[in-house]
C-alpha cells in the first residue's frame, strides 16, 4: 500500500468520527446541581438528591456524553435527624442534599464529596473507589451553601455562598482552617464551582436560572477576583425548557473545554446539557456559540458506549443497581432479595399516606417519555396493604393492589412545610381474576416540558394484555419541589405490618409500550 492510500484510509476514519454528533440533553434524567471532573480519560459527575437515599449519585463517562450510574457519595442520610428516616411522624421533603461537590484528590489518591445540609452543617464523605463504599470523614458546623471544592496540591479550598461568595480553606483532616469573603455581587449569584487553570483561579457562578458568570483571579485562591459574563440566557434544544445554567467545566485529555450545565424542564426535573467553550487570550472563558447547546456538536472524544438506560432489572442482588434511590432512608430490615431474583418489600409503615410510608423505591423517569412496568407477586399481601407503582412528586398519583382489587389513587399532595395535605382519592378500581398471584402494573409518563405532562396507568394479569385504569393524571410543572417526577415502587400497610410483595422485575422502555 502506498503512503497516500494509507493517508486516505486514515482520514476517512477520522472524518467518520468527527461526524459523530451528540444531542442535548446528553442524558434525559433528573440530575441537577452538576459537579464534573476528569481523572485520566474518565469523567465523573455528581448531582443532588434532596431527601432521596442513598444521596449524591455518581455517574461515569468516557466521553462526556454517554453516562452511567456507578454509585452514591452519601450512603445514608446520616444527618442527626430522624425526619430523614420518615420516623416519628416527620419527613424531610425538599431538605437534604442540595448543590454539592465531588472531586478527586491526587495528593492522597481519594475521592471526596462535600455538601451543606439544611443550611446548617457541611458534611464530607470519601472513597478510594467511587463505585465502592463511601464513608463519612467529618462535619463542619458551618453551611458551605452551594459549594464547589478545589484540590490545589496539598491545599483544600471550598468556594460557596449566595451573592456574597466566600472561599474556605480546610486543614488536611477536612476541618475549617479559615474562610474569607472574596466577592460581593450586586446580582444574585450562587452555585460555585472552583477551578485552577493555568495558574488562574476561577469560580463559576450562576444567576438562577438563566445566566452563568465567572470570577477570575491571577493573584491566588483568595482573590482579588474580577467578574465577567460566561453566557447569557443560552438557548436550549429542548422545547419549553429553561436556559442551561449552574454548570461545571471540564477539559478533555487533548485540551478542549466543555461546560456541562442543566436545564429546568419540568415535570421531569433538571437534565444535563453539554456545550464546548473557549478561553480568550486573557484567560476569560466564554461559551463558543450562544446556541452551543441547541446545535448538534461533535463528540468531545471518540464515543465510549455505556450500559443502556432501558431494559429489565430483575433485582438479582446482593445490592440494588446504582440508579435506584429510596424515598428517604429505608428500613433495611424490611427489604431483601429473593433467591433467583426479585426484591422482597415487607410493609415497613402502617399508614394511609404514601408520603409517610417507608421503603418506596424510586427511579428517574427517562425523557422525553417512557414506560415503567413492574411484575409484582402479591400472594403474601395482608388485608389493607397497598402495593404498587406511583408517579411521585409533591402532587402524585398511583396504581396499586389493595384487598384483591387494582385501584387508581390520585391527587395526593404535599402542602405547607412539605407535609401531607391530601392522601388522595380513589378514582376507580377493577377486580383481579380469582387466585391472581402475579400482577403487572404499568405507567407511561410524558415528561417533555412541551408535551402532554400526562401519566397513564394500566395493569395486566398475564403480562401481555394491559387494561388502562382510570383517566390520565396531569403532572404539575412547578419547580418548588426541585426533584422531578419519579417512578415509585411501594408497599405499605394500613393497620398491621407483616405482609409482603416481591417485585419480580422492573422494565423501563423509551416511549409508549
Ligand atoms: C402545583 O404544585 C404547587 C406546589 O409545588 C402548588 O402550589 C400548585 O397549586 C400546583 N398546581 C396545580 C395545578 O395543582
Ligand atoms: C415519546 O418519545 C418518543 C421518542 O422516544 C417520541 O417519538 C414520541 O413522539 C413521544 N410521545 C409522546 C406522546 O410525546
Amino acid at each position: 500500500m502506498r503512503f497516500s492510500s494509507v493517508f486516505t484510509a486514515l482520514s476517512a476514519v477520522t472524518s467518520t468520527l468527527a461526524q459523530q454528533t451528540y444531542i442535548n440533553p446528553v442524558l434525559w434524567y433528573d440530575l441537577a446541581d452538576i459537579d464534573v471532573f476528569r481523572k485520566g480519560n474518565q469523567y465523573y459527575y455528581s448531582a443532588s438528591t434532596m431527601s432521596f437515599s442513598p444521596g449524591a449519585p455518581i455517574l461515569r463517562s468516557g466521553d462526556l456524553v454517554n453516562w452511567e450510574f456507578i454509585g452514591h457519595s452519601v450512603p445514608t442520610l446520616d444527618f442527626h435527624d430522624t425526619a430523614y428516616d420518615l420516623a416519628d411522624g416527620k419527613q424531610a421533603y425538599v431538605r437534604g442534599i442540595w448543590a454539592s461537590s465531588m472531586q478527586y484528590r491526587e495528593y492522597d489518591d481519594t475521592f471526596y464529596w462535600i455538601g451543606c445540609v439544611d443550611f446548617k452543617t457541611t458534611y464530607i464523605y470519601k472513597a478510594k473507589d467511587p463505585a465502592g463504599d463511601w464513608s463519612k470523614v467529618g462535619e463542619i458546623g458551618t453551611c458551605y451553601y452551594d459549594c464547589g471544592m478545589l484540590f490545589d496540591g496539598q491545599n483544600i479550598y471550598v468556594a460557596y455562598g449566595n451573592t456574597k461568595i466566600s472561599v474556605a480553606q480546610l486543614n488536611n483532616d477536612f476541618t475549617q482552617k479559615s474562610t474569607t469573603q472574596v466577592y460581593s455581587s450586586s446580582i444574585t449569584i450562587e452555585g460555585s464551582h472552583m477551578k485552577k487553570i493555568n495558574n488562574n483561579y476561577y469560580i463559576f457562578v450562576t444567576q438562577p436560572a438563566s445566566n452563568e458568570y465567572v470570577l477570575k483571579s491571577s493573584s491566588g485562591p483568595l482573590g482579588p477576583y474580577e467578574f465577567k459574563i460566561f453566557t447569557k440566557a443560552a438557548a436550549s434544544s429542548v422545547q419549553g425548557s429553561g436556559n442551561p445554567h449552574q454548570g461545571s467545566v471540564v477539559d478533555t485529555p487533548d485540551g478542549k473545554w466543555y461546560y456541562l450545565a442543566f436545564i429546568d424542564a419540568y415535570p421531569g426535573g433538571r437534565m444535563p446539557v453539554l456545550a464546548p467553550f473557549v478561553f480568550d487570550a486573557q484567560g476569560w472563558p466564554s461559551l463558543k456559540q450562544a446556541n452551543g447547546f441547541a446545535i448538534a456538536n461533535p463528540y468531545p472524544v471518540t464515543p465510549v458506549p455505556v450500559k443502556s438506560t432501558t431494559g429489565i432489572d430483575s433485582f438479582t442482588g446482593p445490592k440494588l443497581s446504582p440508579q435506584w434511590e429510596w424515598n428517604h432512608n429505608p428500613d433495611t430490615t424490611k427489604y431483601s432479595f429473593a433467591s433467583g431474583g426479585g426484591l422482597i418489600l415487607k410493609t415497613a409503615s402502617a399508614t394511609k399516606d404514601l408520603y409517610h410510608a417507608k421503603n418506596t423505591l424510586t427511579h428517574r423517569i427517562l425523557g422525553p417519555n417512557s414506560t415503567a412496568t413492574i411484575a409484582l407477586d402479591i400472594s403474601k399481601m395482608s388485608s389493607g396493604d397497598q402495593a404498587g407503582l406511583a408517579l411521585l412528586s409533591d402532587n402524585s398519583a398511583y396504581i396499586a393492589i389493595r384487598n384483591g382489587l387494582v385501584i387508581l389513587q390520585r391527587d395526593l399532595t404535599l402542602g405547607a412545610g412539605w407535609d401531607t395535605l391530601s392522601t388522595g382519592r380513589q378514582e376507580t378500581s377493577a377486580s383481579l381474576p380469582a387466585n391472581t398471584k402475579t400482577v403487572w402494573l404499568r405507567l407511561h409518563a410524558d415528561i417533555a416540558p412541551s408535551g402532554s405532562h400526562q401519566g397513564s396507568f394500566s395493569w395486566s394479569a398475564d403480562g401481555k394484555t394491559f387494561k388502562v385504569l382510570g383517566t390520565p393524571y396531569v403532572m404539575n410543572t412547578t419547580y418548588y419541589f426541585f426533584i422531578g417526577y419519579r417512578f415509585g415502587i411501594f408497599n405499605f400497610a394500613e393497620s398491621a405490618l407483616g405482609g409482603q410483595v416481591t417485585v419480580k422485575s422492573f422494565e423501563l422502555a423509551l416511549g409508549s409500550k
